[in-house]
């Protein structure tokens, strides 16, 4: 991995002090030098193939933030650190509104700068590097149209959103449908092109046959036609996520409902499984069936979790009921809301983004902030600051 900085100053003595005042790391950080102001900086952001910007700009004036918070909004990669002297609260709530990720004020200690650029060479390289370890969390209807892709897709997008690096695999071999569930882009790579490469199957080259439908979220579809699914064999399901789960936060699977070789291979490398149902007679017939089904391959009992969607409250079946016919715990509940549900789908977006007061939008959040909670750290520049208001 090499870290792309640039480091920008508007004279050559400061643009020398600053890129002095950097910690090296050899031949993983490849440096270059601009003179400039907040428009240089933005320009050399937009143009692409900037990992980290380091800019002394002794002066930031609101033109200058909204430039810069164009450029960053674009290039959702890029990271700046900025040293300034503006230290106003106002100043800095809009610095950070601008996504300016750390601020080095002239009061902030001698090392204060060495020790930001530090902070996110180690971000980025747990970003590009290979040293994850995905949880893997795989999704299964009881029945059809229970809401497995909708619930794993959506997932997907509530993780990224909170900065983790996401996988969705839909295998789903024949039918599935996940990639429309994220996207209205017509999809042109899918599993089954994947596995026929099996030889060449590394981060970069699953990563290029993927969707990638919001910042870090990246979905490899089912393929188009159900006779390609031959091509799908349980040796490349491992192989394939096997190198996924070494470079994302999570892999979340689509699984369908066919128990083949290849889906439970697949089942194999999940941590956990959900089995989603709704709350009638049929689904919770075939929940039963299937628990047993999983069981029976082997699975620690408390590997598959039940998750009950489309729940409303009052509705014949109970909760209490279920877990009594289930013999297991219902571990999440989610709303039904049909019409948020229906444009989310049709629109291939984030349920989260079209309505965030939505039910069902914030179990979602709900359930991603327990898989993925806030580090402690973030903010951490402006929290010291403003004095840990
Ligand atoms: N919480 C919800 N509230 C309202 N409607 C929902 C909810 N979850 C899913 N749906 C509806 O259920 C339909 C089926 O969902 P989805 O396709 O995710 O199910 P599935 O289990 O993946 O089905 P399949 O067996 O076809 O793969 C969706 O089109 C959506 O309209
Ligand atoms: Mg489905």
């Amino acid at each position: 991995m090499t870290l792309r900085v640039l480091v920008l100053a508007p004279t050559q003595d400061t643009l020398s002090r600053l890129f002095d005042s950097i910690p090296k790391r050899g031949e993983s950080m490849q440096v270059t030098q601009q003179l400039g102001g907040g428009a240089e900086l933005s320009v050399a952001v937009l143009k692409g193939g900037v990992d980290l910007a380091v800019a002394e700009l002794p002066l930031v004036g609101d033109p200058d933030l909204s430039l810069i918070e164009a450029a960053l909004a674009s290039q959702p990669r890029t990271t700046l650190i900025l040293s300034c002297n503006e230290s106003s609260s106002d100043f800095l709530l809009r610095a950070m509104r601008a996504g300016i990720r750390e601020i080095v004020l002239p009061n902030s200690p001698a090392d204060a700068l060495a020790k930001a650029v530090e902070r996110q060479f180690e971000r980025h390289a747990a970003a590009l590097g290979p040293a994850r370890k995905a949880r893997t969390i795989a999704f299964l209807s009881a029945k059809g149209g229970g809401g497995a892709t909708f619930l794993a897709t959506n997932l997907g997008f509530a993780l990224a959103s909170r900065e983790r690096r996401v996988a969705l695999f839909d295998l789903n071999l024949q039918f599935g449908d996940a990639a429309l569930f994220v996207s209205e882009q017509k999809t042109t790579r899918s599993v089954a092109d994947v596995a026929r490469e099996i030889d060449r199957i590394d981060p970069a080259f699953l990563e290029a046959n993927m969707l990638h439908p919001q910042p870090g979220y990246f979905v490899l579809p089912a393929p188009d036609t159900p006779e390609r699914a031959v091509d799908v064999r349980p040796e490349t399901i491992e192989r394939m996520l096997g190198v996924a789960r070494g470079r994302y936060d999570f892999v979340l699977l689509d699984v369908g409902r066919v128990l083949d070789r290849v889906t439970v291979r697949a089942l194999d490398e999940a941590d956990v499984i959900y089995v989603v149902i709704q709350s009638t007679l049929p689904y919770l017939h075939n929940a039963k069936r299937l628990i047993g089904v999983l069981t029976g391959l082997g699975y620690d009992r408390s590997k598959v979790k039940v998750m009950l969607n489309r729940y409303v409250k009052g509705d014949e079946i109970g909760v209490g009921e279920i877990e009594k016919t289930l013999g297991t715990e219902v571990v999440i509940q989610i709303p039904n809301s049909y019409a948020t549900v229906a444009y989310s789908i049709n629109h291939g977006v984030s349920v989260l983004k079209h309505a965030p007061r939505d039910a069902v939008s914030k179990s979602l959040a709900d359930l991603a902030e327990s898989l993925a909670p806030a580090p402690e750290q973030r903010r951490g520049w402006l929290r010291g600051v403003l004095g840990g208001r």
